[in-house]
């Protein structure tokens, strides 16, 4: 495993401008929610030795699952597509599942990795993008946004295990940088960390089993995550 099976750019372009316009008409920040981690002790559940700065002023949730406001925003989601019988499909990033995951969550993408409804007022320009991706399929395509004042809260989105397992059966994890919000991307890679200055990149592979967070943002951060699945020749 090397850094570059981490974080990898793509060369893929497309136009990030008719894109942003047509989300923001759509008004896709009302539409998102919050999801952010539980902090025991001041720190992420997941990022309990101090690896990374302190966020203590980060929006989370404390012991009981209420959300505490603070000083930072931290990422909203919104669910482009669907599975019309599943409803975590429809703005939802985990499964409760009796096995694996952390503390028994796993990625819904992992979960129902299957073909996934586009939902009815997502815009044409987002989907014809998507579309030359050229995959045998997507499951979940979500915005992950962040509006200022904000900072990602450091999580992880799936075990490692799990993931490498989902990569290497030809699934991916492919993020079109819409808008990068002046933020950068860190991430814990064999006890470095790793900043990722995302204006430099417009299409990219990462590997979200490592613990990861973004710096503070100046501008909305919009990124389409898109999951699904490489077409049999290419993996
Ligand atoms: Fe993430």
């Amino acid at each position: 495993m090397t850094n570059e099976d981490i974080f990898k750019p793509i060369d893929f372009n497309f136009d990030e401008n008719i894109i942003l316009k047509d989300l923001m008409e759509m008004d896709v920040f009302k539409k998102s929610c919050i999801t952010t981690i539980a902090y025991e002790n001041g720190r992420s559940i997941i990022d309990t030795d101090n690896f990374f700065e302190s966020y203590d002023d980060v929006m989370h949730y404390d012991e009981n699952d209420n959300l505490i406001q603070k000083k930072y925003n931290t990422y909203v989601i919104y669910n482009f597509t669907h599975l019309p019988d599943v409803f975590e499909s429809e703005n939802e990033s985990f499964v409760d599942t009796s096995s694996g995951g952390y503390r028994g969550r796993r990625p819904i993408w992992h979960v129902h990795n299957t073909a996934w409804r586009w939902k009815e007022d997502t815009p044409q320009s987002l989907i014809d993008t998507v579309n030359k991706l050229n995959l045998e399929y997507v499951s979940c395509v979500r915005l992950v946004g962040q509006v200022p004042p904000s900072k990602g809260i450091v999580h992880a989105d799936s075990n490692f295990k799990e993931n490498l397992k989902y990569f290497k059966n030809g699934g991916v994890s492919i993020t079109l940088n819409v808008a990068h919000g002046g933020g950068h991307l860190q991430y814990r890679y064999k006890e470095k960390l790793h900043t990722i200055d995302e204006s430099k990149y417009k299409c990219w592979h990462f590997n979200d089993a490592l613990q990861h967070r973004t710096t503070e943002i100046t501008s909305p951060r919009v990124q389409i995550r898109v999951f699904g699945k490489r077409k049999y020749e290419n993996y």
